[in-house]
């Protein structure tokens, strides 16, 4: 048993989006206590730590802050190396001038070795303790970061990028569609539930424009036999206008949802459900917003790639009414930030920059909620992580403002107790540098080489 001191915040509980306020935790003298199996024994005020913890080890992480570790629904193994690439265009320039090239560097099996060293190291560094992962068409690539993730504790889920059509600049990084299934179930065999639990796999179309109906009948198929071992589904949806209009017109839908949910020509299998996570989600109608929260699916809210591409932004009031869960994503690439508080910076600014009656300042409470309880929601992992109530597994981050230029000087002035508008400025001001320690299951995680 190990007690951590300092200051706890997070949002308690199970609380939907709008009760996020009301269930902000915040204990200036706080405790964690982490039990030999990894499980937060008590949390709560230092001078209430149970008797029976008097004895146990004490790290005493003060002046820092003890959060839930962040957890990022959405960003790109095979693009570790190309944030900030410049395609002169939107979406499908950018994918074919900068992105189907580079990742087909991962055919290089020492190579992808070192991506998924770095993709994990820049994992730990910003305090992202849980990920969905796209991942790479190679599957020596996909078996590096599975390696590595097992290596350094990362809680980790990904699938392989699956490609069967597309673009000269693609041709690399695509299959037939037997090998495309064969390939995903083979990842599937052998990786999910990995480390213990700690690893998981996905099925990952890229997008509906890099499959054919075929290929996505096939899926629905292979989707159905596993679902019930907890295996996710994992896509891009309505990002970009161009893209949108490209699927209308390759797979005659209405909406872009319609080729992920058996609503094809010919029919098929629905891959949406509780473990199907869509990222961006930026230009949905009524029809797909319903459709998502009918089925429990969930959306990666990716604000910085959304900037980055000149994609738009997903119109937080209108999805979040829908009832769809929206966690946050990086989206690395095209989200040039690997620090899930970066990103919810952008995200404040965004949608309190949408036109008037769209616009909105989000409560702090409401975006440490989307960092966190709404990812671990995503993934159908509230049970397990997502805040630091007794019983979760341990999964936290360690702040320390020292670490930060001036970070102590602009948290000075604010008094302790109150706890909406510290967060906010935490949350809003914290760089990675501040990102002190870094735990999965009671486990401290490092950046060392291994
Ligand atoms: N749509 C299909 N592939 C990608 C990708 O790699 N990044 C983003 N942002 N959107 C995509
Ligand atoms: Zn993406």
């Amino acid at each position: 048993m190990r007690v951590y001191r300092g200051h706890l915040i997070h949002i308690g509980g199970a609380p939907r989006l709008a009760e996020a306020h009301h269930h902000l935790v915040s204990v200036p003298d706080g405790a964690l206590a982490v039990d030999e199996n990894g499980t937060i024994a008590f949390s709560g005020r230092h001078d209430q730590l149970p008797a029976t913890l008097a004895g146990a080890d004490v790290v005493d992480c003060r002046p820092g802050f003890l959060l839930p570790g962040f957890i990022d629904t959405h960003l790109h193994f095979p693009q570790t190396h190309c944030v900030d690439s410049y395609g002169g265009g939107q979406l499908l320039d950018w994918l074919q001038r900068c992105i189907f090239p580079a990742e087909a560097r991962l055919a290089d099996t020492d190579y992808a070795r070192t991506v998924a060293r770095d993709f994990c190291r820049r994992r730990i560094a910003v305090g992202t303790t849980t990920a969905l992962v796209f991942g790479s068409a190679f599957p020596d690539a996909q078996d590096a970061l599975f390696e590595e993730a097992c290596r350094t504790g990362l809680r980790t889920i990904s699938g392989r990028g699956i490609q069967t059509v597309g673009p000269a600049a693609a041709m690399p990084l695509l299959t037939d569609d037997a090998t495309a299934i064969e390939l995903t179930d083979n990842e599937i065999r052998r990786w999910h539930g990995a480390a213990d639990g700690l690893v998981a796999v996905a099925v990952v179309p890229r997008f509906a424009l890099s499959v054919t109906a075929a290929t996505l009948h096939a899926l629905g198929e292979l989707y159905d036999a596993v679902r019930g071992s907890g295996v996710y589904f994992h896509t891009h949806l309505c990002e970009n206008i161009g893209e949108i209009e490209a699927v209308r017109s390759d797979f005659g839908v209405q909406h872009y949802l319609d080729t992920y949910d058996g609503r094809l020509t010919g029919g098929g299998r629905s891959l949406l459900g509780r473990r199907s996570v869509f990222a961006h989600a930026v230009h949905c109608s009524d029809h797909e917003l319903g459709r998502l929260a009918e089925t429990g699916s969930s959306v990666a809210h990716c604000p910085t790639s959304q900037l980055f591409l000149g994609s738009g932004t997903m119109p937080w009031r209108r999805t979040t009414a829908a009832g769809v869960n929206v966690a946050l994503g990086t989206d690395v690439a095209a989200g040039d930030e690997w620090s899930i508080p970066r990103v919810l910076n952008d995200c404040f600014k965004v949608h309190i920059s949408e036109p008037v009656g769209q616009d909105l300042s989000i409560p702090p409470a409401e975006l440490l909620f989307t960092a966190t309880v709404a990812g671990a929601r995503a993934l159908d992992m509230e049970e397990r992580v997502g805040n630091l109530d007794v019983g979760k597994e341990a999964d936290f981050v360690v702040i320390d403002p020292r670490r930060q230029p001036m970070l102590p000087a602009v948290l000075a002035p604010i008094d302790p107790d109150d706890s909406h508008r510290l967060l906010f400025t935490l949350l809003l001001s914290m760089r990675e540098e501040a990102v002190d320690q870094v735990f999965v299951r009671g486990h401290r995680l490092t950046t060392a080489p291994g």
